[in-house]
């Protein structure tokens, strides 16, 4: 077997004793790495994409609780611990629709709520030594799903929608995973990528990220997908999730849900690939998934300059939810999960 190379692109980095993000919304054009000193820093950095994708941002939220811990200068144990559930309330209120935001600060929290520590130090250091567990056990979770994937894979033309990579994750990433192992593996893979409008994940992030791989890819704008998809040059599509219910239901950039329709039309598997902390047990499904909608200016305008008339109105919502019954496998770190989906994501809870 090919040695798996480490992760080419990570968006979060501890230098210094400082933690830094890739401002993902700089790229490809810049690669800028920026401090973050406050949650409040954080908090801005999700919003407004700095640092996106569903398992970075649960990541990130647990590095601002360990930016929370060190900036708070209380003395006892329980102050401290009151203002990390504020913290903890600012970042999760960040985004609604990744799961794993919530996830990430509620697994914080939990984990130093249940012990008792004899000094503010040590609650700090613990505080810290989670959000790091979630970074590497995410970077672990992502390589065993690109593993997982590769196989079902074999090769061939791929189809995926918005940044799923390395910059979305603690590395590697999850549906662009699958093509990073089948890569390192030695299988003759290509990818299509939608351009993902309006923010164009897909064009800025994961032509940067793919060609930095060294993994071939052809740029489409989203309105092309039905094109190359009927003319058969598509194998399958992948793509990640910000959350799955229990029934199978995938919530996933906006645009998702169009590429899961055309799939099944041209008889092409579609599968998701996701983290276990991607999947919400208490939602039954997608109906219940909170879908953000975001600022008019991001249709309305291109790069700062107007591409529609003044006082347009906009909708603008920045995901969209696939029906369980579009989706051909779903892919984790536990391997990949067939229907039923109900009975089946169950059991991975077990
Ligand atoms: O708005 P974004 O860029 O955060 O949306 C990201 C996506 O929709 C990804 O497909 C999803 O988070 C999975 S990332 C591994």
């Amino acid at each position: 077997m090919s040695e798996i190379p480490p992760p080419p692109v990570q968006p979060l980095r501890e230098r210094d004793g400082k933690v830094e993000l890739l401002d993902q919304t700089l790229l490809p054009d810049k690669e800028r790495w920026i401090h973050i000193e406050t949650v409040e820093q954080m908090r801005e950095a999700i919003q407004s994409l700095r640092i996106r994708g569903a398992p970075a941002i649960g990541i990130a939220a647990a590095y601002g609780l360990a930016i929370a811990a060190s900036n708070s200068d209380v003395t006892a144990t329980s102050n401290l611990l009151a203002d990390l559930d504020a913290a903890g309330a600012r970042l999760a209120s960040a985004r609604p629709t990744a799961v794993n935001l919530g996830w990430a600060v509620k697994r914080v929290l939990g984990h130093v709520a249940s012990t008792t520590y004899g000094s503010t130090e040590a609650l700090r250091d613990a505080v810290w030594t989670e959000a790091r567990a979630i970074m590497s056990e995410d970077l672990n979770m992502c390589r065993r799903i690109g593993l997982a994937g590769a196989e079902l894979l074999q090769g061939g033309s791929v189809l995926t929608h918005c940044n799923t990579g390395g910059l979305a994750t603690a590395g590697y990433g999850t549906a662009l995973a699958t093509i990073f192992m089948a890569h390192a593996l030695g299988q003759d893979i290509h990818v299509y990528i939608d351009e993902t409008r309006p923010l164009l994940q897909g064009a800025r992030l994961n032509t940067w990220e793919l060609s930095k791989a060294g993994i071939q890819s052809t740029l489409i704008t989203d309105n092309m997908a039905a094109t190359v998809l009927a003319r058969g040059d598509v194998q399958a599509a992948v793509v990640g999730a910000d959350r799955v219910a229990a029934n199978g239901d995938v919530a996933n950039k906006i645009g998702t849900l169009g590429v899961a329709i055309l799939a099944r039309h041209y008889d092409v598997p579609f599968y998701v690939a996701i983290p276990t902390s991607t999947i919400d047990f208490d939602c039954p499904d997608g109906r219940g998934i909170p879908i953000e909608e975001r600022a008019p200016a991001e249709v309305l305008e291109f790069r700062g300059a107007r591409t529609a008339a003044a006082g347009t109105e906009v909708y603008n919502p920045a995901f969209d939810v696939t029906p369980a019954e579009l989706v051909s496998a779903i892919i984790t770190e536990h391997g990949v999960i067939r229907p039923p989906y109900r009975e089946n994501l169950a059991k991975l809870k077990r």
